[in-house]
């Protein structure tokens, strides 16, 4: 039974995913490391955990997060290498930094990577999970039902699929903000008072999420229902396919995956 975690680097992402996790399963005993302090003591208070002042010496936990940045995780592994139970289960948040290297760099086997995205932080987000073939069964069942309490999880048996979708998962609400703002930016464009040209592209994209949520309908069968033969609609997505949008779209996505890979090294 899971029954404690730590939490090294309590930033946005760990910080929304272990509340998550702790409002479902209050009985966690949870510690909590940032360099700088501040972040751990908010996230503690939070979830009435313990701040840890230093990784000089490390409790002894079921379960680690780790929630630092990629490029800050040699640094991480340096100062905790040898101090964590060979037997703990680390959950890994980082783009791109592998279960083997991570596993390599803490000597430990039992390896677990999450990829959240953003709308955690308001209760409605996904995450990508692989666990490593080293949890037995039963462990893995305890950290997929963990991670169940924070989002929408969906598990792959292939590690190389965590980075191929972190470009549309974890970056999506990059770019579902950016269209927004170009939205906004076009009715600013016609004379829209910037709060209102916000609120209208807010509403669009909240309105049709919805919309895509509620109905039996697939997004193209939606998407026919707004298009009427030579309208207004099916002339604006003709520069949509004239302009190459899905190409474009997945050439992003496949540059995230590459990143993501760089970041590996
Ligand atoms: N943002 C996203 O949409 C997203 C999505 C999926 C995955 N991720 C992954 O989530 C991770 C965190 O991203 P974030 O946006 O939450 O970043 P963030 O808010 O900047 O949080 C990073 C945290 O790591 C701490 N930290 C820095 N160096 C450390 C060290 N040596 N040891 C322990 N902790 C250390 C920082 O401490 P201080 O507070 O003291 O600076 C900070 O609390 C990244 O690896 C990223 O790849 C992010």
């Amino acid at each position: 039974m899971i029954k404690s975690l730590g939490v090294l680097g309590c930033g946005n992402m760990a910080s929304a995913l272990v509340k998550g996790i702790w409002n479902q399963k209050k009985e966690l005993s949870v510690s909590c490391f940032t360099p700088s302090k501040t972040r751990a003591e908010l996230l503690a208070k939070d979830v009435q955990g313990k701040v840890l002042d230093s990784l000089a010496e490390l409790p002894s936990h079921d379960v680690w997060m780790i929630g630092c940045k990629p490029q800050q995780f040699e640094e991480l592994a340096k100062e905790i290498k040898g101090k964590l139970s060979p037997d703990s289960i680390v959950i890994s948040i980082m783009a791109g930094i592998p279960t083997s290297k991570i596993a390599d760099r803490l000597s430990i086997e039992k390896v677990v990577r999450v990829m959240p995205n953003t709308p955690t932080l308001v209760g409605e987000g996904i995450s990508l999970l692989y666990m490593s073939k080293s949890l037995d069964q039963e462990e893995a069942k305890q950290i997929k039902s963990m991670m169940d309490a924070s989002s929408s999880v969906y598990e792959f048996s292939d590690e190389e699929m965590i980075d191929k979708l972190s470009g549309f998962t974890a970056s999506g609400p990059a770019y579902v903000f950016e269209w927004t703002r170009i939205f906004a930016n076009k009715a600013m464009d016609y004379g829209v008072e910037e709060q209102m040209a916000y609120q209208m592209a807010k509403e669009l994209l909240f309105g049709s999420s919805k919309m895509m949520m509620d109905s039996p309908h697939s997004p193209e069968d939606l998407r026919e229902q707004v298009t009427s033969k030579k309208g207004i609609t099916y002339e604006a997505l003709k520069i949509f396919e004239k302009d190459g949008l899905e190409k474009m779209t997945f050439s992003a996505i496949e540059a995230a995956y590459k990143r993501a890979k760089e970041l590996a090294e």
